[in-house]
């Protein structure tokens, strides 16, 4: 299967959010909140895509100083078990490692066990766990990886 990582443009909107609301349902990004982020000059997205360059997962982060954060990334049911989560972090991470920064951060429902033994397979670490966080009373934990100890 020949999936490539490009950079995440506003053709990929529309789909990406299908993609999302599939995988999060009501805690899903609205639009707007796509276009948000698209619009701000400290986010880097990268799209998964398809021999047709359809869009199959997408994930992105923030830089905010010395810290960063993964802001989402889903990769569609199909695809998934196949590797590509961990091309798609694994990019992420080659970039925050270019802009020299400190910290990684992240926030996952705690009964994720795919995206969280995703997280820790790349070492980040839990730090809090924050309880009835999300509007369905799930938990949520955050996790960090420090690149400072490398
Ligand atoms: C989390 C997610 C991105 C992982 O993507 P993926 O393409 O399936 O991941 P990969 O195939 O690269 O697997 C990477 C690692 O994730 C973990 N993993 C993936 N699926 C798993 C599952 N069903 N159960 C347990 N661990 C799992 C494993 O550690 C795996 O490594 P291994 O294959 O060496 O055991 C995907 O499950 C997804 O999109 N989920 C819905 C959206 C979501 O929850 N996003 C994270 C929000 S913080």
């Amino acid at each position: 299967m020949n999936l490539n990582l490009v950079d995440f443009s506003w053709w990929h909107v529309t789909k990406a959010h299908q993609i999302d609301k599939e995988a999060f349902n009501a805690t899903a990004w609205s639009l707007e909140t796509f276009w948000n982020e698209l619009s701000q000059q400290n986010r880097y997205y990268l799209a998964l895509v398809d021999e047709n360059k359809e869009i199959v997962g997408f994930g992105g982060i923030a830089f905010n100083g010395s810290d960063a954060d993964i802001q989402t990334m889903v990769i569609k049911p199909e695809f998934q078990k196949k590797g590509f989560g961990k091309k798609l972090l694994d990019a992420l991470l080659e970039k925050i490692k270019e802009n020299k920064v400190n910290r990684v951060f992240l926030e996952v429902v705690a009964d994720n066990k795919p995206a969280i033994s995703l997280y820790l397979s790349r070492k980040f670490t839990q730090i809090a766990k924050r309880s009835n966080y999300y509007p369905n009373g799930s938990d949520a934990v955050i996790m960090q990886l420090d690149l400072r100890a490398r």
